[in-house]
């Protein structure tokens, strides 16, 4: 019986009843089981485990399967942006404003609904993000890029040492197995012995810093740390402060968007707030959160009550008479039956379930495009007071100081939600609770741009934002070699056009003149 069935059964009565009956199959409460594999114990290719493991590696090569979508989630990777096309380009679910909030940052420049685990290194190679167009084939990016995409960062590590993290992402092209090595089973196995292990440096780091120890940490939480490796916020140090572009958990004061803000303002330059991007459009510094499931997840209803990751996105599953852990991660929404949810809610009908799912995500969505909407409009108020020129407020300065602090914050508090993956599910409380202060955070920053102002740009800010700042729906790095495209919004045209370049990477594959 798991750990969760034992706290709430003798507290639930009836409901415990129908834990124990649904929880019986999960024994949690025992040890992983261990193998001998013969292997060594960091193997980095998913083939070489597929004869001893043939259930987990069957159920693994369904992460491949990349078309099928529930109502807000799903493995299309459409465009996050795009809510004017139909799949597979976009989804009536994106956020409309993602490129404008991300002005003068990789990120505008591509940005997909997340897929399976078996297309990280794909996708990886693929990006925008990463430059693929500089005449010496760098990618203007750190190598710590590679880092939640594969286990073969421990062999890297090893033989590069610390200077790993800052090498140029592009260095690593070409030399590894995109389809083989992608998130694979040593990435949260021993190979040898099959014992849950951590590949992650940040992760391990953590732990460490926090005085933690691995063997002494429960089976039930090593189950969602498997995950915490990477489904979390991350920043790369500042070299002011560690090792150049290694990866860091900001988690120290906790795991609140509250906390971490407050953790990022001294841990950029000279121990100053940290940034990953000044705004194109309203000069403000800005911090760009990453997928902090982790993080969302720990403190909302099933984190506390001890529900893992791995109850709900790998339940255990028949597979050819025998038990064994999904190995598709993916949204629970998609098994008809809602298996993974009905081992604990088995009293409770899928469509019940699915309804409650739905019901949190209607809500958070609602109010995410409110909160993006009053982050974009922040930034054109700060734009606005930053270049105005008639009579301003006698403590201009120190309104406008004020505002980009809140425009930052903002920002940072609606991308907590949005960049997390479960649309308030994991923690609606959270979720909620977070983006009304985004609002908040972002309209007082539009209050005081115009109050610096002394009311001068209340017009050119009032009314429908997306007639003031329309959504920027198309944008790359490709676009922004070309004058025209930079045209064709105001937004855009405050951006630096490119040399114009060739494509030099296809995937692996050095094009053109390549040496
Ligand atoms: C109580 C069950 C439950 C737990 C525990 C849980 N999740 Fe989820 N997760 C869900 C549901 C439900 C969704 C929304 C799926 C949808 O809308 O289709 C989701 C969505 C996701 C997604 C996006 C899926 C997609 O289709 O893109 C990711 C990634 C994810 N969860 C990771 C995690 C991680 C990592 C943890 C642990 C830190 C975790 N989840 C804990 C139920 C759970
Ligand atoms: C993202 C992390 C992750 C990856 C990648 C992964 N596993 Fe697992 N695996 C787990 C977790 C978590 C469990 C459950 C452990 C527990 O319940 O204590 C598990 C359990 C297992 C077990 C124990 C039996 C069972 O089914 O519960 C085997 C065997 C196994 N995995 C094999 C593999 C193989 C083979 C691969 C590669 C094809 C792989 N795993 C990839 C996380 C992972
Ligand atoms: C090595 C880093 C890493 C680890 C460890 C990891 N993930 Fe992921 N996960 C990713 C990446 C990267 C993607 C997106 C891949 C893509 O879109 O190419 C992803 C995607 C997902 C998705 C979305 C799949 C879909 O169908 O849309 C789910 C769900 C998910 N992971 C759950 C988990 C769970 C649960 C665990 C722990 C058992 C886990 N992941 C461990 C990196 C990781
Ligand atoms: C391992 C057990 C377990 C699994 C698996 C599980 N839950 Fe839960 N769930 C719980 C517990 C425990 C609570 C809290 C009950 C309480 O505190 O009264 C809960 C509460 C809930 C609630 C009410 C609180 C809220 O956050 O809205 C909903 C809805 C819910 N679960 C849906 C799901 C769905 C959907 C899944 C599958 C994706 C799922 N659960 C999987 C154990 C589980």
């Amino acid at each position: 019986m798991n750990n969760i069935c034992k706290k709430f059964m003798p507290v639930l009565g009836l409901m415990g009843m129908l834990l124990f009956v649904g929880c019986d199959s999960v024994e949690s409460d025992l040890k992983t089981p261990l193998y001998k594999t013969g292997l060594a114990d960091n193997v980095t290719q998913t083939s070489k485990l597929k004869d001893q493991f043939p259930r987990q590696y069957d159920s693994y090569r369904k992460n491949d399967e990349s078309t099928i979508m529930t109502e807000y989630k799903g493995s299309v990777p459409f465009r996050k942006n795009d809510n004017v096309n139909g799949l597979p380009k976009g989804y009536r679910y994106a956020q409309p404003y993602l490129k404008n909030l991300w002005l003068g940052y990789p990120f505008s420049y591509e940005y997909n609904e997340a897929r399976g685990h078996t297309y990280a290194l794909e996708d990886l190679v693929h990006i925008d993000r990463i430059n693929r167009y500089d005449p010496n084939g760098l990618g203007n990016l750190p190598s710590t890029c590679w880092n939640c995409k594969t286990p073969k960062i421990e062999e890297w590590v090893a033989e590069h040492g610390d200077a790993f993290w800052k090498m140029d992402a592009n260095h690593f092209r070409g030399k590894i197995d995109l389809k083989d090595e992608s998130i694979s089973c040593g990435t949260c196995h021993n190979t040898s012995d099959m014992a849950i292990e951590l590949y992650s440096v940040p992760l391990k780091d953590w732990l460490e810093r926090s005085g933690q120890n691995w063997a002494k940490i429960s089976r039930n939480e090593q189950r969602s740390l498997a995950c915490a490796q990477c489904h979390v916020e991350y920043y790369f140090t500042h070299p002011d402060n560690g090792v150049a572009a290694k990866p860091v958990f900001p988690w120290d004061k906790g795991f609140d968007p509250e906390q971490i803000y407050e953790y990022y303002n001294n841990h950029g330059p000279k121990n100053g707030p940290f940034t990953d991007f000044v705004h194109a459009a309203s000069g403000v510094k800005i911090i760009k959160v990453q997928h902090p499931e982790y993080e969302t997840w720990i403190n909302g209803t099933h984190g506390a009550a001890g529900v893992s990751c791995a109850d709900c996105h790998m339940p255990y599953e028949k597979m050819d008479g025998k038990k064994a852990s999904s190995h598709q991660w993916t949204s629970p929404l998609k098994d008809p039956k809602l298996t993974a949810c009905r081992q604990c809610h088995s009293d409770k009908s899928p469509e019940y379930l699915k309804e409650r799912v739905l019901d949190t995500q209607n809500k958070t969505f609602k109010q995410l495009l409110k909160a993006q909407e009053a982050s974009v409009r922040s930034h054109e108020a700060v734009r606005l007071a930053n270049n105005y020129i008639g009579e301003k407020n006698a403590d201009y300065e120190k309104l406008m100081v004020q505002a980009r602090e809140l425009v930052r914050k903002g920002q940072f508090f609606w991308d907590y939600v949005s960049a997390e993956n479960s649309i308030g599910f994991h923690n609606p409380t959270k979720a909620l609770n977070t983006l009304m202060n985004s609002l908040e955070y972002s309209n007082d920053a539009t209050s005081l741009a115009i109050l610096a102002t002394n009311g001068g740009i209340l017009n050119d800010i009032s009314g429908d934002i997306n007639e003031i700042v329309p959504p920027i729906l198309e944008h790359s790095r490709a676009l922004q070699q070309d004058p025209n495209h930079l045209d064709t919004h105001p937004w855009l045209k405050l951006l630096p056009v490119l040399p114009k370049n060739e494509i030099q990477w296809d995937g692996e594959k050095r094009l053109g003149a390549a040496k």
